[in-house]
C-alpha cells in the first residue's frame, strides 16, 4: 500500500543486515512510499552479501561505512548526496552491538574495552552521524533522523546487559542533538522504542524466546512487529510529523504503560 508519503525525499538507511532486520523493512516501505535512498552497513556485514538483494529490489546503491569511523561517515554523506542528487531528508540509525552480550559477560563483570565498543557502535555512532551531517550541511530543513532504541534505557531488563546503558546514551544524544539541529536547521531527531523483535541483534539477547513471549502477554496490543515499526519510521520521515522532535516514542503495543495484564496475573493462580 502506498500513499506516496515520501515522494521526492532522499534518505540514508543504516543497518539492513538480512531480511529480518528492522532497517530492511524500513527500506522496503520507504521505497513503496516513493523515497530514493542509499543503504549502508559496516564493511564486515557487507561480506554476507544479503544487502545486495535489497539494493536490487529497491533500486539503490550500497555505501559501506563503519558508523564508528568519522572518515567512513564523511565519505558516506558526500557520496549519498552525489548519488541521490541533492541534500538528504531522512536518516535511519538502526545499529546495535555489544561484545559483552555476545560473549555472555555478566553486567557486573563487564569487560571495559567491550563496554566502550558497545557505547561507540550503539550510541556514539549517532552523534558522529549527526555531527558529520551537520558539518557538511547535508540535511534539508525539516529533515528527520530516527534511531531505534529499547525500553531497557528506562527500566531494568537484566539480560539486556550494557546495551541498556548504550540505549540511555543514544536517547540522550538524540535529545541533545535534536535541540541543536532544530535551532540550526529545523531538523528533527527522535528515537523509536520498539518491542522485542526476532532479528539477529534481538536474538543475541540471552533468554530472548521467553522474553518475547513475556512481552507479548504484557502488551495490550501484542508486540509490535518489524513491519509496523517500518510504518512508524515512514510516518516520522514524512511531512505529517513535522513538529515531533527530541522525543523517545514508544512503539510497543502498550507495554511501556502496562503494570500487569490479566494474562500474566492468571499464571500465578491460587498456590
Ligand atoms: N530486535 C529487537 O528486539 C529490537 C528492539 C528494540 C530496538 N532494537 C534496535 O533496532 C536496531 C536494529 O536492530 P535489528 O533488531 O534490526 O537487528 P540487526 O542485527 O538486523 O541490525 C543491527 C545492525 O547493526 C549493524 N552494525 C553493527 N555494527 C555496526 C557498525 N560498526 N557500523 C555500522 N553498522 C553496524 C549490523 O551490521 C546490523 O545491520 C538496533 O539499534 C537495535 O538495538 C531492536
Amino acid at each position: 500500500m502506498s500513499n506516496n508519503l515520501l515522494k521526492g525525499k532522499r534518505g540514508i538507511i543504516f543497518g539492513a543486515l538480512n531480511e529480518n532486520s528492522i532497517a530492511w523493512k524500513v527500506a522496503e516501505r520507504a521505497h513503496e512510499e516513493g523515497a530514493t535512498f542509499v543503504l549502508t552497513n559496516a564493511p564486515i556485514a557487507m561480506r554476507m552479501g544479503e544487502i545486495n538483494a535489497l539494493a536490487e529490489k529497491t533500486g539503490c546503491k550500497v555505501i559501506p561505512a563503519d558508523a564508528t569511523k568519522v572518515e567512513d561517515l564523511e565519505n558516506l554523506v558526500v557520496q549519498a548526496q552525489e548519488i541521490l542528487g541533492g541534500k538528504i531528508d531522512f536518516v535511519l540509525h538502526s545499529i546495535g552491538m555489544s561484545v559483552n552480550v555476545r560473549k555472555g559477560k555478566h553486567y557486573t563483570e563487564n569487560d571495559y574495552n567491550y563496554y566502550n565498543t558497545a557505547m561507540d557502535v550503539s550510541a556514539i555512532s549517532l552523534h558522529k552521524t549527526l555531527a558529520t551531517l551537520m558539518k557538511h550541511d547535508a540535511l534539508n530543513e525539516w529533515g528527520s533522523v530516527v534511531a531505534l532504541t529499547y525500553i531497557a534505557a528506562q527500566r531494568i531488563f537484566p539480560d539486556y546487559n550494557d546495551m541498556a546503558d548504550a540505549k540511555s546514551l543514544l536517547e540522550s544524544i538524540s535529545r541533545s542533538f535534536g535541540y541543536h539541529y532544530g535551532i540550526k536547521k529545523k531538523v528533527r531527531v527522535n528515537t523509536i522504542s520498539q518491542s522485542p523483535t526476532p532479528t539477529t541483534a534481538g536474538q543475541g539477547i540471552k533468554g530472548f524466546t521467553e522474553f518475547i513471549n513475556f512481552s507479548e502477554q504484557m502488551s495490550p496490543l501484542g508486540n509490535a512487529p518489524a513491519i509496523a515499526c517500518a510504518d512508524y519510521c515512514v510516518s516520522m520521515f514524512s511531512d505529517l510529523t513535522r513538529y515531533v522532535t527530541m522525543q523517545n516514542l514508544f512503539h510497543d503495543g502498550g507495554f511501556s504503560n502496562t503494570g500487569v495484564t490479566q494474562q500474566v496475573i492468571d499464571k500465578f493462580g491460587n498456590e
